[in-house]
């Protein structure tokens, strides 16, 4: 809808960001849409919400908005870097999207398009990240001022796929503040498992999902404790009715949740589910375009089928080796062989050297004055022709 750009303020000499709506209409429903971000962010005025301070028109009439810049990333680029993450990482920064939720609910205004990536995080050494809202551009008012806002057609459905309420999904017109809840569901799932709770290869096939089918158990994912896991499968409950009644009552509850559970720490895998990285192998595009359920995921080699390709591969090489060594050993003795077999050519004996034949010792009898010691035989080789008699006798 928009392109965002960082800037400086050539008055107040700080740094913002500006966001220019890129096709618009004058009057078009974008262009109330885009006033309508603007009124309602200042309405709430929240620390966990953007701050818009500006907004004017292009000179060839493009609306823009004047914001504060906020120097950290996505919550999105955080997932996709880090999940699954522990309770102790992820809590601060549910409980801040939370209470910038809570805030604007209070003011009777629903986001409807909350995702990571209209969450900006901003990590500090030693205190809680700083965490913001934004993108209120499709929020709606639930008070009586909604009719002088912008209203969406009957049975049309806006929002972000992946991360929409099964009533959002259906294009009803009766939402409230739980579709909030439910989309915030789906992230604290996405930062516990790494993964969103339905991966669909289509928009189209993800709301039927959203609409029809059980999410995974996040325990069967990343072992996530069962009262955590309680926590938020009740936010994605298909009848809003079945959730809490707000996100404080569902904050509240996380905040309950015992010791040992607070310092869980994922178990990638666990009960047999192979793991899925976070999805550093999918290529991005613009942001908040895409989100899982849009790109295909390429799956990533075993590791231990290299292994055994790998020792197949040795194997075959040591076979080969052993053959070889074989081979030239059988060669080696047919050379010899070949070599003692100067039979057939008895007028030309082989000079092949022979060891020196031991002197016979002679026999001794007890009656019989001792014979002298028998020579020893000597250690030296002597060299000399074989005859065709020395070959006929060894044979
Ligand atoms: N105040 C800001 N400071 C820094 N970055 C920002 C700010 N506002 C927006 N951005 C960046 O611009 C992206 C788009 O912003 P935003 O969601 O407001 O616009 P959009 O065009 O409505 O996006 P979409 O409709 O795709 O959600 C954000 O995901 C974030 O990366
Ligand atoms: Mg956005």
């Amino acid at each position: 809808m928009g392109v965002v750009y960082s800037a400086i303020h050539p008055v107040l000499e700080r740094n913002v960001a500006i966001k220019v709506l890129t096709e618009y209409e004058s009057g078009s429903r974008a262009v109330q849409r885009f006033i309508q971000e603007a009124r309602l962010v200042n309405r709430i005025e929240h620390p966990n919400i953007v701050r818009i301070f500006g907004y004017g028109e292009l000179p060839e009439g493009r609306p823009y908005l004047v914001m504060e810049h906020l120097a950290g990333r996505t919550l999105n680029a955080l997932i996709r870097e880090r999940a699954p993450l522990s309770l102790d990482e992820a809590f601060p920064i549910l409980e801040a999207i939370g209470a910038g939720l809570q805030a604007a609910h209070e003011h009777g205004i629903v986001h409807r398009d909350l995702k990571p990536q209209n969450v900006m995080v901003l990590e500090q050494l030693g205190s809680a990240p700083v965490v913001k809202l934004l993108d209120f551009g499709i929020a709606k008012l639930l008070t009586p001022q909604t009719s002088s806002l912008v209203a969406t057609r009957t049975g049309t459905t806006i929002g972000s796929p992946s991360y929409m309420s099964p009533e959002q999904c259906a294009g009803r017109e009766d939402i409230d503040l739980r579709t909030d809840l439910y989309s915030l569901g789906v992230i604290a799932y996405e930062m516990f498992t790494g993964r969103l709770p339905f991966r669909a290869p289509s928009h189209v096939e993800a709301r039927s999902m959203h609409l029809h089918e059980a999410p995974t158990p996040p325990s069967l994912v990343t072992g996530v404790p069962a009262p955590l896991e309680r926590i938020i499968l009740r936010a994605l409950q298909k009848r809003p009715e079945d959730r809490h009644s707000s996100i404080a009552a569902w904050l509240a509850e996380l905040a309950q949740l015992p010791v040992e559970v607070r310092h869980w720490r994922p178990v990638p895998a666990a009960h047999g589910e192979s793991f899925e990285p976070p999805v550093d192998t999918l290529a991005l595009g613009k942001p908040g375009e895409l989100s899982r359920a849009d790109v295909a995921i390429t799956p990533q080699p075993k590791p231990q089928m290299r292994d055994s390709r790998l020792s197949r591969r040795a194997a075959f090489g040591l076979g080969m080796l052993a053959g070889a060594v074989a081979m030239l050993a059988i060669g080696i003795l047919l050379m010899r062989w070949h070599r003692v077999q100067p039979v057939a050519e008895p007028a030309r004996p082989s000079a092949v050297t022979v060891p020196t034949i031991k002197a016979e010792a002679p026999a001794t009898s007890a009656v019989e004055p001792p014979a002298p010691a028998p020579a020893k035989p000597s250690k030296t080789h002597h060299k000399r022709r074989l005859t065709p008699d020395d070959i006929n006798r060894d044979l």
